[in-house]
């Protein structure tokens, strides 16, 4: 949450930082704003709103050939001019960009009103630029002065400063929230991610926790906490620029949807061994014994990453016969979990930045266990803090409703249920049929991606109806909640999703005449458990959506309208209904005329608790 820039160099920083910001406002769009450093003056332009906004404020480009910018989503303080980005201390002399959340915020504040500080936001990140400040006063470097501020800090802190009496000079530091630089010949670029930097560099370095660099045009120094010289990797940024671009889509969440057949193909590349009814998955390779002897598997997750959690704790259960449960992260993280050296516990995240997984990550290897990682975001802190796991590869996902990441995660969950399941008692015919129909994917996916139209007019049909209700069996339940998810993320319209077994105890009571329905009906060991739930809705009459077998009689003539899926085999059935749910709530929420890749009161990565 919330993107910080800063770039350093010989071009103007204004055009730089903003572009960056761009790129960055899926983590925050509630206001933004720029600091530049020309002729020994922090220049400084804020406003409320998108950064459209702010350059509307400020049509002229503020001079100078270093600066730092930030995109807010609001934690501390309401969404005001005087708590946007970036701050000063009560000198000026220094500005600071922030995203993470100072804990100790009330302590540290206190105290330096007690000093005769007058703060002039409501913000956390203020203090921070004051205890820098003092730290400058005192006569200490920009670095040391950065060093120890964020030793004097308890929380997350991904920081850029900036000071006014040196122009040759960028400090940078990472607490919990991510950061890193970008290198140029004779420049330097600093994000919250890589993807900001892209468009100008394909080298970069990531900040570890604890870490601060001092930034100069064209080269970086890092140091620790404790003042250490650190070594760091100058790593590629894999993924083109044009990669985040929206080309000629309306939307980036249109356009992801649509990638989804190519991010699977992507996703499966080399991972397939269908001869032998099985995946490779490099990440796994040194573990190979130690996943033989797993006797119990924990995926856990946020948001949409526990959807596909879900969806992976069935298969494996359910193909491996490997016990396994999906975990909600945030409650995982602070409910003293019982950690087992037998259990395998998996990650998931898009971002590798969710706050509330990172936290349960920490508390379960704090506690011994083997924690993996699925992941899209390369170098991200969720890949580097765990032992092994796997980039789901679907290519940077900018719509903050999560699309071609949730399928892309779902077959990561596929692949190593698949292994798992070879590993166990699967045989090796049944592995093929698997492996054959997850290569078959993209294929299908794409015949899905036509039924857009027909999802278009449906949306048309329901979009803002007070209440949505999604149903489905099996591996087939999270994908109903998923398709709820994002048709309130987007279109703002209450909705559940739920196992049509779970209706009759409780929220078929909500159902009535023309309510729309979205049924999960494929034809496998689900079908007549979903057939008889669809007609208690018919009773009460719901006009029910179904995604089905075009050649289904029986549901045809139950239904209102059939999405027609592709034949399939049980175990990809998650990753083909997720469409036709997603492209509902795209359509309906296009239809309502909102704001449908920042949708309100959210952003992309949730890195606060
Ligand atoms: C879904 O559309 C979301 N915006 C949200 O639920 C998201 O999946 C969640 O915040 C977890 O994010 P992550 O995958 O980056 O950890």
């Amino acid at each position: 949450m919330c993107g910080i820039m800063g770039y350093i160099g010989g071009q103007q920083a204004w055009d730089i930082v903003l572009s960056g910001l761009k790129r960055l406002e899926y983590r925050g769009y509630d206001s933004a704003g720029v600091v530049t450093l020309s002729e020994r003056k922090l220049r400084l332009a804020r406003q409320v709103g998108h950064i459209s906004a702010l350059e509307k404020a400020q049509p002229e480009p503020l001079a100078g050939s270093i600066g730092i910018g930030h995109t807010r989503w609001a934690t501390h303080g309401g969404v005001s001019v005087k708590n946007c980005h970036p701050h000063r201390d009560s000198s000026e002399r220094v500005a600071i960009v922030h995203n993470g959340i100072i804990d100790n915020m009330e302590a540290l504040r206190a105290q330096l009103c007690a000093e005769g500080v007058t703060f002039r936001s409501e913000t956390d990140s203020e203090i921070l630029a004051e205890l820098v400040g003092r730290g400058l006063a005192r006569g200490l470097a920009l670095l040391e002065a950065v060093r120890e501020a964020m030793r004097q800090i308890e929380g997350t802190a991904g920081i850029v400063a900036i000071d006014r009496d040196d122009p040759e000079l960028l400090v940078a530091a990472r607490i919990g929230s991510p950061v890193v630089i970008g290198l140029g010949d004779d420049e330097c670029w600093v994000a919250s991610d890589p993807l900001a930097l892209r468009p100008f560099t394909d080298r970069m370095v990531i900040l570890d926790d604890g870490e601060i660099a001092a930034i100069f045009a064209g080269s970086f120094r890092t140091v620790d906490l404790d003042q250490r010289d650190r070594d760091k990797r100058v790593e590629k940024i894999l993924h083109q620029p044009e990669e985040a671009e929206r080309g000629d889509y309306e939307h980036f969440m249109l356009k992801e949807i649509h990638e989804q057949p190519r991010a699977i193909d992507r996703s499966m590349r080399g991972r397939l061994d269908v001869s032998m009814g099985s995946s490779i998955l490099g990440g796994l390779k040194s573990h190979e014994q130690q996943l033989f002897d797993v006797k119990n598997v924990v995926f856990f997750g946020c948001g949409t990453s526990l959807y596909s959690a879900q969806v992976g704790a069935y298969l494996m259960s359910r193909y491996a016969r490997v016990p396994c449960v999906a975990e909600d992260a945030a409650e995982l993280a602070v409910r003293n979990p019982i950690v087992e050296r037998s259990t395998l516990y998996v990650a998931i995240s898009q971002s590798g930045e969710t706050a509330d997984t990172l936290s349960a990550l920490r508390e379960i290897r704090q506690r011994g266990g083997l924690v993996a990682g699925i992941t899209n975001v390369v170098g991200s802190s969720l890949a580097r803090e765990t032992a092994f796991g796997t980039y789901v590869h679907a290519g940077p996902e900018i719509s903050v409703c999560s699309t071609k990441a949730f399928t892309a995660q779902v077959l990561a969950t596929e692949l190593l249920s698949l292994r798992f399941a070879r590993m166990r008692d699967l045989s090796a015919s049944e592995g093929r049929a698997w492996a054959l129909a997850l290569q078959e994917l993209p294929d299908k996916l794409k015949l899905m991606l036509e039924q857009a139209g027909a999802c278009e007019e449906l949306a048309r049909r329901f979009a803002g109806h007070r209440f949505t209700m999604f149903v489905g069996r099996g591996a087939n339940v999270p994908v109903a909640a998923e398709g709820a998810l994002k048709l309130k993320e987007i279109a703002y319209v209450p909705a559940e999703g739920m196992s049509g077994a779970a209706m009759k105890h409780g929220p078929l009571a909500l159902i009535e005449p023309g309510m729309p329905v979205w049924a999960l009906v494929p034809p496998d060991e689900t079908r007549e458990r979903m057939i008889g739930n669809l007609r208690e809705l018919k009773a009460r009459g719901a006009f029910i959506m179904a995604v089905a077998d075009l050649g289904d009689k029986e549901v045809r003539e139950l239904v209102d309208r059939v999405i027609p899926m592709p034949s399939h085999h049980a175990a990809v059935s998650p990753i083909l209904n997720a469409v036709p749910l997603q492209l509902f709530a795209y359509y309906s929420a296009r239809h309502l005329g909102y704001d449908i890749d920042k949708p309100r009161n959210l952003a992309k990565s949730v890195t606060v608790m």
